[in-house]
Parts: C-alpha cells; sequence; structure tokens
C-alpha cells in the first residue's frame, strides 16, 4: 500500500525506515532520499511508525 502518494513512499519502506531508528515521517523519508511534501500521509505514516516502533 501507498502511504505518500506525493514520493510514491509504500508501507514496507515507513516499517523498514521506522526499524532503522526513524521516529517520525520526515527521517523515515529522508531515510528514502525524500522529503515530505503535501503531510496528507503525515497521520498514518506516524501511526505505521508507532506500530513498527512499539513492536521492537
Ligand atoms: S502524500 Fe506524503 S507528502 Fe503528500
Amino acid at each position: 500500500m501507498i502511504v505518500c502518494v506525493c514520493n510514491a513512499i509504500r508501507e514496507g519502506d515507513v516499517r523498514a525506515a521506522a526499524r532503522n531508528g526513524a521516529s517520525c515521517p520526515t527521517s523515515a523519508y529522508r531515510a528514502r532520499g525524500c522529503k515530505p511534501r503535501c503531510g496528507q500521509c503525515f497521520s498514518f505514516a506516524r501511526e505505521i511508525i508507532a506500530q513498527e516502533r512499539g513492536a521492537a
């Protein structure tokens, strides 16, 4: 599933970034060489990051 339409970032990409230490959408996107744009995806991305960090 695509999380961030602006950057074509998938749920798996966000999960991987969170496992590698990204604690917010901005750092997760930066790990992929992208920057947040419209911000529409933030709440979903935050939720995924929280789940992944909670499971760690
Ligand atoms: S959908 Fe992620 S910045 Fe626009």
